[in-house]
């Protein structure tokens, strides 16, 4: 549930208009609700009541500060891949006692800042990274807590873009040679290991290859222990799916009641790192129609939002649903909508029924709040969008428009 509604045929962004901040802020605009994102966030941190927890929003989902502020607020920890997520988190003013920090290529220097901010622990992905971790903090005579992300080879049966947790993926370290890479963490002087974790994939619509990969990790669990290792935490990343389309993802509450079946009397700390199913439906993409034009075989709308603003729809062939920000209660026809960009690959949808949009009038692009605005760019040298957070009937600018100015600022 989101609080995008239409009143008499007009949407609205909580108690808000979005033709009137349409036209007061511009298009392309993300538009992201707070009810939405608390609502999500505690639908999702409830799940796991009964179940000792720390939920960290991953960052790379959706790292507008005034986002990062209000889940922090409300308790959330934060999942960091790099030093400007560290950077954004703390800016938030997220405690470091509550960021993780996975990735396959953390180097010295984010390390370093890491570890002087304190954070909880280190995801860490290779043996050579142990190794730089181990050396980074004992130059700052500093012990870092550390986890290996362990690839439980399981099939996480979503987009191989976003399946991290095979044999074949670049991520985390084959759970056969795991046991190894403990005994050498406990052998050194600044390595503490607290935790096991893994990250299977994103976009999950089953909960079986999450269950797969705990019952592995609990196993693997008992090894740590028979070693005499003194793990604490457990982090099982993220990776549930939400409804684009017609998918039907478990409810965040199904995934809680398996896990706590699951984990009863063991002894571990749980940290879970939901990206998605937090964000994406938290925000919408507002686009205007600038052209429409029809040749035999098609017929396009040619919308202000590029696959620069919006790339899922190119890069993965993701749907997402658009809707007329204002219903007029026309016919249907299939159309391409298409963004301004130079490659026949900037579309945000195909062959879509939709009613007959005038040029001037405005889209909504649905779930577009997790991997929207954060993956956009500046190609074809367009500023990037606005975003702003609606809360009730109050309004904030997340993210000013950028300029031309903004284009070539770092520019020599
Ligand atoms: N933890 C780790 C270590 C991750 O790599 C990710 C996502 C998450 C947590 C959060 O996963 P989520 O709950 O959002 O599924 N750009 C792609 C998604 C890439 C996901 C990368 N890792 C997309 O637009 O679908």
């Amino acid at each position: 549930m989101h609080h995008f509604q239409y009143r008499d045929g007009r949407l609205y962004a909580e108690e808000v208009s979005v033709t009137a901040l349409a036209e007061e802020y511009g298009t392309p605009l993300y538009l992201y609700s707070a009810a939405t994102f608390r609502r999500h966030f505690k639908a999702f941190d409830s799940a796991f009541d009964g179940i000792e927890h720390l939920t960290c929003f991953s960052v790379k989902a959706n790292s507008n500060l005034a986002v990062l502020r209000l889940l922090g607020e409300m308790g959330a920890g934060m999942d960091i891949v790099s030093g400007g997520e560290l950077y954004r988190a703390l800016k938030a003013g997220v405690p470091a006692g509550r960021i993780v920090y996975s990735g396959v290529g953390k180097r010295p220097s984010e390390i370093r800042e890491a570890l002087e901010a304190g954070i909880l622990m280190f995801n860490v992905e290779s043996v050579a990274e142990l190794h730089k971790i181990n050396e980074v903090a004992g130059s700052m005579g500093k012990t870092a807590k550390i986890s290996f992300r362990i690839n439980p080879d399981v099939d996480p049966q979503t987009h191989p873009y976003i399946s991290t947790g095979m044999k074949k993926n670049k991520f985390g370290l084959d759970i056969d040679h795991s046991l190894e890479a403990y005994e050498l963490a406990a052998g050194m002087e600044h390595i503490d290991p607290v935790g096991m974790d893994c990250h299977i994939g994103s976009q999950l619509t089953s909960l079986d290859p999450f269950l797969e990969a705990l019952d592995k990790l609990l196993v693997f669990y008992g090894r740590l222990k028979d070693m005499g290792l003194n793990i604490t935490y457990l982090d099982l990343g993220g990776g549930l799916g939400i409804p684009y389309d017609s998918e039907e993802p478990p409810h965040p509450s199904e995934f809680g009641q398996a896990l706590r079946k699951r984990l009863e009397g063991v002894p571990l700390k749980l940290i879970l790192e939901p990206g998605r199913v937090v964000a994406g439906n938290s925000g919408v993409l507002i686009t205007e129609v600038v052209y429409t034009k029809s040749n035999p075989s098609k017929n396009f709308l040619i919308v202000d939002a590029g696959m620069n603003d919006l790339i899922r729809p190119s890069l993965y062939g993701s749907y997402h649903k658009i809707e007329e920000v204002e219903h007029h209660g026309r016919s249907a026809s299939l159309y391409d909508v298409v963004g301004p960009i130079c490659e026949s690959g900037d579309f945000l949808a195909r062959d879509r029924e939709l009613p007959e949009v005038q040029a001037g009038e405005r889209l909504a692009v649905y779930s577009a709040g997790a991997y929207g605005f954060v993956m956009s760019s500046n190609y074809n040298s367009r500023p990037r969008a606005c975003e702003l957070l609606v809360d009730g009937d109050k309004v904030t600018v997340a993210r000013k428009r950028e300029t031309y100015e903004d284009l070539v600022e770092n520019e020599c």
